[in-house]
């Protein structure tokens, strides 16, 4: 997607040869316009799927998901970090290990919310090690729904997160794909690309 790539490109800033900041568009800042043509960007590439339902965990893939929602005309859902003792027996769960923060957490979803009925697009933020979306993604079966795929608006091609979720059998799209970056220098690979 150019319009985000050149933002990235204008306004990323990154950290380290792994980590880049967007948020002053992005993550902690969000432009709206980008964040709805982001969401319109997922809805065409997976119109006519039959989406019912879009997931995200929180925080940060929650407006994205929104977006896609509004684009696919359904609703969004997302899966909590902290579990609601009250919800105790009534939810999915899957543990996530984030590599980053070295530290595993689980994530939830009220059972009322996800079913077998359901056709569902994940959305995230980023894809980097792919620890969340594993996640979500076991969620999506332990409900019996139909995962039609993930999509992610940035994509750290170089961290195993796509090849962890395609050797579960998932189809992903990611809107800008890094194929390497360092301090004052990125490149995307050509998402024409198969
Ligand atoms: P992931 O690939 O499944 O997201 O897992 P990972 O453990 O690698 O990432 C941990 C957190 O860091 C995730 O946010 C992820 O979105 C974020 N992250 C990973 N790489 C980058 C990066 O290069 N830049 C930025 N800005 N964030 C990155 P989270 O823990 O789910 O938190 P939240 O921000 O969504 O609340
Ligand atoms: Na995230
Ligand atoms: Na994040």
């Amino acid at each position: 997607m150019k319009e985000l790539e050149d933002r990235i490109r204008q306004e990323g800033v990154i950290l380290s040869d792994t980590v880049l900041k967007v948020d002053s568009f992005l993550n902690h800042q969000v432009d709206t316009e980008l964040a709805l043509s982001i969401g319109r960007e997922f809805g065409r590439l997976f119109a006519d799927r039959g989406i019912t339902k879009v997931l995200t965990i929180e925080a940060s893939g929650i407006q994205f998901a929104m977006a896609a929602g509004i684009a696919l005309k359904v609703p969004f859902v997302y899966a909590k970090k902290k579990k609601a003792v009250t919800l105790a027996e009534q939810v999915y769960s899957a543990s996530v290990h984030s590599f980053t923060r070295q530290e595993t957490y689980q994530v939830s979803l009220s059972r009322n919310y996800l079913g077998p009925n359901d056709r569902v697009l994940i959305v995230d933020d980023f894809l980097a090690t792919g620890a969340a979306l594993v996640g979500l993604v076991q969620i999506v079966r332990e409900a019996g729904a139909e995962l039609a795929g993930v999509g992610c608006v940035i994509e750290k091609g170089f961290q195993e997160g796509r090849r962890l979720l395609e050797d579960m059998g998932v189809h992903v799209h990611s809107l800008a794909r890094i194929s390497s970056m360092a301090p004052g220098e990125i490149h995307f690979v050509d998402n024409d690309a198969p």
